[in-house]
């Protein structure tokens, strides 16, 4: 689904990436985790499409299409979710019309017509249940004045709403209390099929309780410094991030 192949990339003259290679397939959910700074929601920034990165060599490759020349919005069409580590609000927008502008682009790009406001209405319903969300957030402005774990929760929501191929969530777990967590993970492990991916980055092992990782990659200035499964997440939680420094390149 997702080919990373020896990706370097710069922004503003800095090199962020020093030869980065992941590949994820259907079916699967990678974990990355790292130290601050290493370079991991910029990976997210450029599988979705922001712009101010130079690849200097390298490719992105999504289901055998070059992405990097693509619009964030083409990347969307395409079936890549990005939830912000930071979510934007968007005032003035609701929360409904925001999802219903975007699930019917999508559905635009496949030569579909609009979703029929009924159908959307239980669609809502039905995600709203899956991420524990009250009812007023719908009419709510996009984020505005939502608390950081509200926030969190309504990019769950959104990735549920829009159901991509591959959803990526950047730090989705930070600032949440366990309960928050939960729900988060619970959306996860519900969207969850053998067509789709998620590729989860935390800094943290403790989400990895509840989304049980595929793979978990180590990322270390730039690159991948080590691969394992969710017990490299707890291995590194005991022995904390200076210990990645030391590892050999994979
Ligand atoms: N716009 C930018 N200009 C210059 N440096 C940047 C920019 N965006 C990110 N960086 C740098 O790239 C590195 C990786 O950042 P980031 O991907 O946010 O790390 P992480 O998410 O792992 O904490 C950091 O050193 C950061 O300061
Ligand atoms: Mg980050």
């Amino acid at each position: 689904m997702l080919k990373i192949n020896n990706l370097h990339t710069s922004i503003d003259n800095k090199e962020i990436f020093k030869g980065f290679t992941l590949e994820i397939n259907a079916g699967e959910i990678h974990a990355i985790m790292g130290p601050n700074g290493t370079g991991k929601s910029t990976l997210g920034n450029i599988i979705a499409g922001k712009e101010g990165y130079t690849i200097t060599q390298g490719t992105v490759e999504f289901e055998g299409v070059n992405i990097f020349d693509l619009e964030p919005e083409d990347r969307a069409r395409l079936g890549v979710f990005l939830a912000f580590q930071y979510p934007i609000e968007i005032p003035g927008v609701s929360n409904a019309n925001f999802l219903k502008a975007a699930v019917n682009e999508i559905r635009k790009s496949k030569g579909e017509d609009p979703m029929p406001p009924n159908d959307f209405l239980k669609l809502m319903r039905e995600k709203m249940a899956l991420v524990e969300m009250n009812k007023d957030f719908i009419s709510r402005s996009v984020n505005q004045g939502f608390s950081g774990g509200e926030k969190k929760r309504n990019e769950i929501f959104q990735m549920a709403m829009l159901n991509p191929k591959l959803a990526i969530l950047d730090e989705t777990d930070s600032g949440l209390d366990i309960d928050a967590l939960r729900i988060v993970a619970n959306g996860v492990n519900k969207l969850r099929t053998k067509d789709n991916a998620f590729l989860v980055i935390t800094h943290y092992q403790r989400l990895l309780d509840y989304i049980i990782p595929d793979f978990v990659h180590v990322m270390y200035d730039g690159r991948i410094v080590k691969t394992g499964d969710k017990d490299l997440a707890l291995e590194l939680e005991e022995k904390g991030y200076d210990w990645v420094k030391e590892l050999e390149i994979v």
